[in-house]
């Protein structure tokens, strides 16, 4: 546990000054991946977990808003790719269950090579503290390099990980449909709030 002590000056109107020095898109040293959007409680502080699922071994590690699942602090960025160190190796990819409804394809974990999602390390402002943090950005899926934006859909109830392309302008109104973007930020494992 850390405790955060807030100057009253900082809340809300100042955004916390951003380095100018670009981050590297690797990290070593095992973190855990926060979820910000402030408008939904069900989502806002709540982290990426990994839930062992799969028909034959070894199992792929499906990605799931907490409480769902386990909790991780096992993460680590190689190249740009979120990656559990185990044997064999999880690797992050947004790859299948395509929704033509909303155009968001999923994000999982995988031994297999497949459309890896490459995430830029970028700095951002902790919407509730003003602290500076480190944030994942999507850069690509495998070798295309679109951009786009990873966010959250409800699945049973839970919500799973899904990823949408710049440029998407449908919706879903269906409720159990409702994509939300998620803000992904990288938290030092031993460093959880
Ligand atoms: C959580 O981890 C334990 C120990 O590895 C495993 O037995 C269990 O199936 C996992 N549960 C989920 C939901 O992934
Ligand atoms: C869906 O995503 C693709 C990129 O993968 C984009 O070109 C297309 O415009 C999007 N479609 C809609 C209807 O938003
Ligand atoms: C929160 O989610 C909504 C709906 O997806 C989105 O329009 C908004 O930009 C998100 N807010 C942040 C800070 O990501």
């Amino acid at each position: 546990m850390y405790t955060l002590i807030i100057p009253t000056f900082a809340l809300a109107i100042v955004a916390c000054t951003i380095p100018t020095t670009k981050l590297s898109n690797n990290i070593a040293e095992p973190f855990s991946v926060l979820l910000q959007n402030a408008s939904y409680p069900a989502i806002h502080n709540h982290y990426m977990n990994i839930w062992d699922w799969g028909g034959s071994e070894p199992h792929d590690q499906h990605l799931f808003v907490s409480p769902a699942g386990n909790s991780t602090s096992e993460l680590t960025l190689i190249d740009g790719v979120i990656s559990l160190m185990w044997n064999p190796i999880r690797r992050a990819v947004i790859n299948l269950e395509y929704n033509e409804k909303d155009n968001t394809t999923k994000m999982f974990m995988t031994d297999r090579n497949d459309n890896f999602g490459i995430f830029d390390v970028v700095y951002g402002c902790n919407p509730d503290t003003d602290e500076l943090q480190r944030e994942l950005h999507v850069k690509s899926r495998g070798t295309v390099e679109l951009g786009g934006e990873m966010g959250v859909k409800p699945f049973a109830e839970y919500h799973d990980f899904r990823w949408r392309a710049p440029g998407t302008t449908i919706v879903s109104l269906d409720p159990q449909e409702i994509w939300t973007k998620v803000t992904m930020v990288v938290v030092p494992a031993g460093k959880l709030v």
